[in-house]
Order: C-alpha cells, then sequence, then structure tokens
C-alpha cells in the first residue's frame, strides 16, 4: 500500500490555530495533529485489522464489507468516520487500503479549495484505490457538487463552451472508494451525508485498550515498559490513542533521566503529574475551563463563546478538542442555555455545590 498524501495546506491551517504559548504548553494532551506526529504515526501506524486495537463493532462491519467487495470484485462503499480527532480514522483507512491490497490518497477539505483540485485529484484515482478526505465538513459548495455525480455513477459534469454554446460532457471516472473524515458528523450538507453507504462513529478507547495500544507502541519503539507503567498511562490519555503514544514518549525520556529507563506506575505517574495531566487526564486548559464556570458563572449554564473569549481558546478548539472528553466523562454538560459542569465535575475539582445547584441537576 502507498500512502500519497496531499495535505500541507491542511497541517498548516491547523498550525496557525496552535500557535500560541497556551497551545504549546497544552500540545502533549491536544489531539491535534502535527508534521512530527504525521511522520512518528506512520512509523508505528497499524497495517492490518489484526494489529489495529480497539473499534470492535466498527472493524467487524469493515471485515464483512470488504470480504465482499473483493468477492463481487466491486469497489467497496463510501465510507464515512466521525468522532473526536485522534481516535484513528485515517489510520483504519491506511488499514483498509492495505486489507484490500490497494493505494490510498489522503488529502483534506482545506487543500480541496479550487475546483481544479478536487478535479484533479478525482482523474487520477484508479479502479479500487482509496480517496480519503480529513474534515470533510469542510469541503466547499462547488467541490461537494463535483463529488456528487463522481461517488454516484463514477462521473464528473464538466462544461465546455461559452452562454448559448455551453455543453455538458460526463467524463467517466475510475470505480474508487471515498472515505470522509469528520469531527462533526452534523455539519455535512444532507445530500454528501446520503452518499455514503457506511456512517461510523469512533468511540474513545478504553483504558484496557489503551493500554495495548501503548504496550504495542512501546515495542516498536523499543520502550521497556511495565504493565502497570501502560495502565498509568492509559488512564490519563483521555480515551485517545494519539496522545497515549505522544505521553508514552514523554514518560520515557522522563523515566531515562529520572531513573532506570523502565517506565513502571510510579514512573509514569511521577511524569505525568510534572506534565500537569491529572488522574482522569484533564490538562491544564481542561480545569480552567471547568473553573472558570464555577467561579465566575456559578457554575453554568453559559456560552461557548463566552467561555472560548475567556480562556482565548477558538470555539472550534473547544468545541472539537476539550468538550467531548469533559462531555464523556460526565465533567461537562451541554444544554440549550450553553455548557455547565456537573456534580461529577465539581467533585473532581475539589468544589462544594451549594444546594441550590445540587437541586438544578
Ligand atoms: N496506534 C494508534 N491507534 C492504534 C490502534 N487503534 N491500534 C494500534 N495501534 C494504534
Amino acid at each position: 500500500m502507498t500512502i500519497i498524501s496531499d495535505d500541507s495546506k491542511f497541517f498548516q491551517e491547523k498550525d496557525k490555530s496552535r500557535n500560541t504559548e497556551k497551545s504549546r504548553a497544552a500540545d502533549v494532551v491536544e489531539p491535534a495533529v502535527s508534521d512530527f506526529d504525521k511522520s512518528f504515526e506512520s512509523n508505528i501506524r497499524p497495517k492490518k485489522f489484526e494489529e489495529y486495537i480497539g473499534q470492535s463493532a466498527l472493524k467487524s462491519t469493515l471485515k464483512i464489507t470488504i470480504e465482499a467487495a473483493k468477492k463481487r470484485n466491486q469497489p467497496l462503499d463510501h465510507l464515512l468516520f466521525y468522532g473526536p480527532p485522534g481516535l484513528g480514522k485515517t489510520t483504519l483507512a491506511s488499514v483498509i487500503a492495505n486489507e484490500l491490497g490497494t493505494k490510498i490518497k489522503i488529502t483534506s477539505a482545506p487543500a480541496l479549495e479550487r475546483p481544479r483540485d478536487i478535479i484533479g485529484i478525482l482523474m487520477s484515482m484508479k479502479d479500487g484505490e482509496i480517496l480519503f478526505i480529513d474534515e470533510i465538513h469542510r469541503l466547499n459548495k462547488v467541490a461537494e457538487e463535483i463529488l456528487y455525480p463522481a461517488m454516484e455513477d463514477f462521473f464528473l459534469d464538466m462544461t465546455t463552451g461559452k452562454a448559448q454554446t455551453v455543453k455538458t460532457l460526463r467524463v467517466p471516472l475510475p470505480k474508487f472508494t471515498l472515505i470522509g473524515a469528520t469531527t462533526k458528523a452534523g455539519a455535512l450538507s444532507g445530500p454528501l451525508r446520503d452518499r455514503f453507504g457506511i456512517i461510523h462513529r469512533l468511540q474513545f478507547y478504553t483504558k484496557e485498550e489503551l493500554a495495548q495500544v501503548i504496550t504495542r507502541t512501546a515495542k516498536l519503539l523499543n520502550i521497556d515498559i511495565k504493565p502497570d507503567g501502560a495502565m498509568a498511562i492509559a488512564g490519563r490519555s483521555r480515551g485517545t490513542p494519539r496522545i497515549a503514544n505522544r505521553l508514552i514518549k514523554r514518560v520515557c525520556d522522563y523515566a531515562i533521566v529520572k531513573s532506570d529507563g523502565i517506565v513502571d506506575e510510579k514512573t509514569a505517574n511521577l511524569a505525568l503529574d510534572t506534565l500537569h495531566i491529572d488522574r482522569c487526564g484533564l490538562d491544564t486548559t481542561d480545569r480552567a475551563l471547568m473553573t472558570l464556570i464555577i467561579e465566575k458563572y456559578d457554575g453554568g449554564p453559559v456560552g461557548i463563546e463566552t467561555l472560548a473569549a475567556a480562556l482565548g481558546e477558538d470555539v472550534k478548539t473547544i468545541e472539537d478538542v476539550y468538550e467531548p472528553f469533559l462531555l464523556q466523562e460526565g465533567f461537562l454538560q451541554r444544554t440549550p442555555r450553553g455548557r455547565k459542569v456537573s456534580p461529577e465535575g465539581y467533585r473532581h475539582l475539589g468544589y462544594k455545590m451549594s444546594m441550590e445547584q445540587k437541586s438544578l441537576f
């Protein structure tokens, strides 16, 4: 399998929004991807389903779909993966390509700004190949409309000539498979969503699954890790393999400098404490977000724009990066009038709720 990456613009865009002191400090736990992660991740990326840990329901569906496509000698249905960043959407797309014995071209919606970007990439595809478009909810209207006939009938509708002489040409395309990935399935237009045969939400990983990911990565990187060390890191990785893989390296550095290089529970906990990642995996920004709601807004509800302005973060980062895990862990609640800290959130940060606040839950 060959990965052809056309995502330089995409990563530049992501890096722009991360260029603040605060986001640099939060680099280890923020699941956004950096250039360093790109090469690191491709080195440790699982190639086959048997190496890919977690997402078992999705894997079972995919195995059957892939086998059926192979038996029918037809392209795989278009797939849409959604869910928080860092859960392995790109990795899974690469595994699928590998299992099919085909190539994958990886790009992202912000890199497909002009019609010729999407037309060029579609025309470069071959039968059975996979086109992976990250952040597909950010595709512009023109690009979307080019994709509709391409996905449905493997045609490009091109126009030639001017005014009265304008003609529409149907240019045949190879029978490719589109895999779209998004953190916001709701932001996708209905017609685009309807053209995917399988739509699946990736789940946060359990602590045990993350410990397996960590043990696998440690082995590939020649890091000496004990099972309790893997569990300690897993517990603070916010259900996200990309974060787990980043934390292993930080903990390993700490173990080499401060101890004997072996990552056990004690070393892992000490290292993670120095990174200000707490026992539930919350970092300084998570805690600042919840503390702000408790101290300034009496526990909420408070609007996301207000929170973003007060924290100096953008709304998208709070919605895509911080909130999903806080919601999943039950520390935060989303209501029509804004965000509220839950009783668990109060307890976790060591705050007491008033009787009146309690009565609102
Ligand atoms: N590295 C990142 N995600 C992984 C996964 N799901 N399984 C194995 N290794 C991984």
